[in-house]
């Protein structure tokens, strides 16, 4: 799937992480803390492109003019549930950045996605924006949660998760080939149930600690 877009992580601390992650064994606590530590990891490369200001700062030399972060053009939009759990990770890097929601669930049957909220910080059209999941399986969530910021006006959009199926992947870059896509690990397949495998289970379930 050669996409200059595409971004699947190979660094070691993230895949000693996820491996963590995937292990049945590994509770609600530090579930939800890997989640958000292999969230800053990732979050330190797909940011990399962030946009500077010159702002004045006095050293103890003199005055200078030296880059910063303007977290006001950022925005962090996780995917309800389970999107939640990567925001502190990425909040950990640029804490001032907005942070909107989307709600959307796969319906068992089906596993179509329903939206159920969407709240997005304003002037989203001059931010870029993070969508966080941190499960890529068939893509529709990933797919509808972006048309649905593209059509309050995003524009310059990113889609960041932890674990990607060949399928959600294909289906998300090719719908939105404007999307940088950032993944921790590019698992195998879908089941008949359509879970990632190996993947970790339900995200959402297990970082609330649900079922
Ligand atoms: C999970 C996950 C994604 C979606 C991925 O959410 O967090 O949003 O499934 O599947 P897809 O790529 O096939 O659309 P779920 O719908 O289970 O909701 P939850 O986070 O509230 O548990
Ligand atoms: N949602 C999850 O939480 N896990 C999967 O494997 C697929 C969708």
């Amino acid at each position: 799937m050669p996409n200059s877009k595409i971004t699947i992580f190979d660094h070691p601390l993230i895949k000693h992480k996820i491996s963590l992650l995937r292990d049945k064994n590994t509770g609600t606590k530090d579930f939800r803390t890997l989640i958000e530590e292999i969230a800053t990891l990732m979050g330190y490369e797909a940011l990399r492109d962030l946009p500077l200001e010159n702002v004045e700062v006095e050293t103890p030399i003199c005055k200078t003019m030296s880059p910063m972060v303007s977290g006001k053009k950022l925005a962090i939009v996780p995917i309800l549930r389970a999107g939640l759990g990567m925001v502190n990770g990425i909040l950990a890097l640029v804490p001032s950045a907005k942070v909107g929601h989307i709600g959307m669930y796969r319906d068992e049957v089906t596993h179509l996605p329903h939206e159920y909220y969407c709240k997005l910080p304003e002037n989203i059209g001059e931010r870029t924006i993070i969508v966080l999941d941190p499960m890529l399986a068939t893509g529709g969530s990933a797919v509808d949660a972006v048309t649905l910021i593209k059509q309050r006006g995003g524009q310059h959009i990113k889609f960041m998760s932890i674990i990607a199926a060949p399928e959600g992947l294909k289906l998300l870059s090719e719908t939105h080939p404007d999307v940088e896509i950032y993944c921790g690990n590019l698992d195998e397949r879908l089941n008949e149930n359509c879970y990632i495998v190996p993947g970790l289970g339900d995200a959402g379930d297990r970082i609330f600690g649900t079922k």
